[in-house]
């Protein structure tokens, strides 16, 4: 019998982890908050196992690209074709990840359409054969799923009961049907269900509650009163970089000290992707950086009109 390295049971509490998020998470924002405050786990920005193998397979790889220090990293991927599944499964073991993660919550309309993301929720056969499939590809390796309670309505007792009948190392819910996208609420009372169901059905699966977090003290909280084993934490991120450092979250942090990190990702940014991701992309990670310090907004609106690295360059060189 094949031992799985199990990475997930080794993890010291809180499991407290960076949730994937498409062109944000990626390897220089992952490099960004390993220097300031450290997840359990980080997830990389879902991956989409067909583009892997196609022409745009370059651009793709590059999303799977990670350090030591990253490390626990989980790939996380998408698609519908379990043969693709399975190839990609076989590249992530290759490439020394340390789990994978599919996603079965995405609600964009075209991801759903093309049968992926949120679409497998209403497709329990095409979901075992590409858990069966991703299985096959990396057999060693912990698998995982992150997923929601249901696609318009709350459906946790058959959704998530046939996918903890799937012998998953960890369960991530995001608490939110598809439906709901990340509008209403995140509905933490279902984790109670969801525990009972998974102590009947799959004990040894982690289950990783997701929706709202804001900081580092929320997380210990929903762990201790809602019985998850662990929180996955999103666009907290975007409101304190420091969340998963217990000492320094919800400090504050002056403008030198930002534009240095800033100065970091904008350097790495240009390095890594080249100029495979629009500039633009970076933007984002303004409203991170240029926040909550005397004259941020006005300084903000000037990051926000620079149209190249040659003029963002300037700008924070006149500021140092
Ligand atoms: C910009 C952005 C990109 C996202 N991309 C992904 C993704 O690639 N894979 C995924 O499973 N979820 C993705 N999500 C959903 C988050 O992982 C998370 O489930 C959601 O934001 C709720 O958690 P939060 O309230 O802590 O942000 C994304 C969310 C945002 C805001």
């Amino acid at each position: 019998m094949i031992k799985i390295k199990n990475f997930w049971q080794n993890i010291k509490q809180p499991l407290l982890i960076l949730a994937p998020m498409d062109d944000v998470t990626d390897y220089v924002f992952r490099e960004i908050i390993c220097d300031v405050g450290k997840p359990s786990v980080l997830f990389t920005e879902f991956t989409n196992c067909d583009a892997l193998f196609s022409a745009g397979r370059e651009k793709q790889i590059t999303r799977l690209k990670y350090s030591e220090r990253q490390r626990p990293v989980v790939a996380q991927i998408w698609g519908s074709n379990p043969i693709n599944y399975f190839k990609t499964a076989q590249l992530i073991k290759e490439l020394g990840f340390d789990g994978i993660d599919i996603n079965m919550g995405c609600p964009d309309r075209t991801v759903v359409k093309n049968k992926c993301g949120a679409a497998l929720m209403k497709n329990h056969a095409l979901t075992a054969e590409i858990v069966n499939a991703a299985r096959e590809g990396a057999p060693n390796l912990p698998l995982s799923i992150k997923t929601r309670i249901g696609f318009n309505n709350i459906e946790t007792e058959t959704w998530l009961s046939f996918v903890l009948q799937c012998r998953l190392e960890a369960l991530t819910v995001h608490l939110r049907t598809a439906k709901e996208l990340s509008k209403t609420p995140a509905h933490w009372e279902e984790s109670l269900k969801i525990i009972d169901l998974r102590n009947s059905l799959s004990p040894n699966t982690l289950i990783i509650g997701n929706g709202d977090v804001k900081s580092y003290q929320e997380a210990e909280i929903k762990i201790k009163n809602y019985g998850v084993d662990g929180v996955m934490i999103g666009r907290g991120v975007f409101n304190d970089l420091w969340i998963f450092s217990k000492e320094s979250n919800n400090k504050e942090h002056n403008m030198n000290e930002m534009l240095i990190i800033m100065r970091k990702h904008v350097d790495m940014f240009k390095e890594v992707w080249r100029d495979s991701k629009n500039f633009n992309i970076m933007k984002k990670f303004f409203k991170v950086y240029i926040n909550n310090f005397p004259g941020a907004a006005k300084l903000r609106e000037n990051f926000m009109n620079c149209r190249n690295y040659e003029e963002l360059n300037k700008l924070l060189i006149s500021l140092f």
